[in-house]
């Protein structure tokens, strides 16, 4: 039974509300074990196992990036989702790996799409940043500015992780997930947010890039660690923000279906729910497969744990990432997904297909027409 403090969850007064309608999700195919990672640092399987909980996480292929894997997943999020991407107003990603300092991974995955009505920027806040983002685009849609935004985490931390540290590498895997979140007129969806940094800790966790003004021995664009401080960090402000945020939304704790928590460490994950005096299957935990994928993380276990049921309509769950900043952020949201069309569905299908087949040709004709035009622009008369 749920035990609203104030009689009913909160009520926005303008009658709209922002509800998760499509999620999706991508990793690498390449799959790489603790015993892999003891080649290539001085650890073992056991010590991985026992320290994280971690027995393998997923490795991007040159061909894949933090852009290519959040494609993938924003497209199974539309399919969900059963929308065009010309229905998107924005995307935003979340993402500490980019291809590019910019253009934004965003505008990438919009041109790859075609969504060409929607804004897109990237967003920083470390393995906090897809609650950011999904707070964002939830208060963009309840204010009424904008109606279907796409949020996606993706990374690719192979790339940053710097190879010779045992104590980070052995933690961090690749992968992305995406969400489409939409504008109902149905009470629930976003209900509440505890968004926070606290920068004094910026130097614990970092990838410093050539512009950092001083980096000490740390590598430039290598992610390093001071481990033990973040676990302290991390078990503090997770039970804290939780608490804030269910209180916020007008829920107690025990109210929470599921916790969709950052995969960090399985170690965290037991410290906290001994403080929250909550059973461990009340937190979503699948690091044992995919490590760490910052930004990535919760839109992944989130897609699984549908996948799997632990979420049903209506449920209260909520989402709690942490990490570089330092930063940390604890989401509620009331749980419910409209109900499919069979048939509009398979319509909405043949129409994407065609669709990403338009947009593919249309994007090669236009490279191709620039770079006519660049050579032929030799032969010109200079005026
Ligand atoms: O996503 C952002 C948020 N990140 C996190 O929340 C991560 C939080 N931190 C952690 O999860 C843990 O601190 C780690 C998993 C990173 C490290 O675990 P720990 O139990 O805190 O280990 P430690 O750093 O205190 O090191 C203990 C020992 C050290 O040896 P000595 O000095 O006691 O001889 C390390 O050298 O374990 C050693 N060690 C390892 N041994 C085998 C560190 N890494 C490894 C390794 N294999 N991979």
């Amino acid at each position: 039974m749920v035990t609203h403090k104030n009689g009913t969850p909160p009520i926005q007064p303008n009658g709209i509300y922002a509800r998760i309608v499509g999620w999706g999700m991508a990793v690498p195919d390449y799959v790489m074990t603790n015993d892999e990672m003891s080649a290539i640092v001085e650890t073992t399987d056991a010590w991985i196992q026992e320290r994280t909980g971690i027995k393998e996480r997923r490795i991007a292929s040159d061909k894949e990036s933090s852009a290519t894997l959040g494609y993938r997943a924003a497209r199974r999020a539309l399919d969900v989702a059963n929308i065009l991407p010309i229905d998107l107003d924005l995307i935003i990603v979340a993402t500490s790996t980019p291809e590019h300092i910019f253009p934004a991974t965003a505008s990438l995955i919009q041109d790859w799409l075609g969504a060409s009505r929607a804004g897109g920027f990237d967003l920083s806040a470390a393995c906090s940043g897809f609650v950011y983002a999904l707070d964002m685009a939830a208060q963009s849609i309840r204010s009424g500015s904008i109606r279907t935004a796409l949020v996606i985490g993706s990374e690719t931390m192979s790339r940053v992780l710097d190879w010779t540290d045992r104590s980070t590498c052995i933690l961090f895997g690749d992968g992305a997930g995406a969400v489409v979140i939409q504008a109902s007129d149905q009470p629930g969806g976003v209900l509440s947010s505890v968004l926070r940094s606290d920068g004094a800790g910026c130097d614990l966790l970092a990838i410093p890039t050539e512009n950092a003004r001083e980096n000490g021995e740390h590598k430039v664009n290598r992610m390093y660690m001071a481990g033990s401080e973040v676990f302290k960090f991390a078990t503090r402000v997770v039970d804290e923000s939780l608490r804030q945020t269910t209180e916020k939304a007008g829920i107690s704790i025990e109210d929470l279906k599921l916790i969709v928590p950052h995969q960090a460490n399985q170690r965290i994950l037991a410290t906290v729910a001994k403080k929250l005096r909550l059973d461990m299957d009340r937190f979503m935990s699948n690091m044992d497969r995919y490590g760490n994928t910052s930004a990535a993380s919760i839109p992944i276990a989130l897609c699984e744990a549908i996948e799997q049921n632990k979420i049903q309509q209506n449920d209260y769950i909520a989402l709690v990432g942490f990490g570089g900043g330092l930063s940390w952020a604890a989401m509620v949201i009331q749980w419910g997904v409209p109900q499919r069309d069979e048939q509009r569905s398979r319509l909405n299908e043949q129409r994407r297909k065609a669709f990403y087949w338009f947009v593919w040709w249309r994007r090669r004709v236009l490279r191709w027409q620039r770079s006519v035009n660049n050579f032929t622009k030799r032969f010109r008369p200079k005026q």
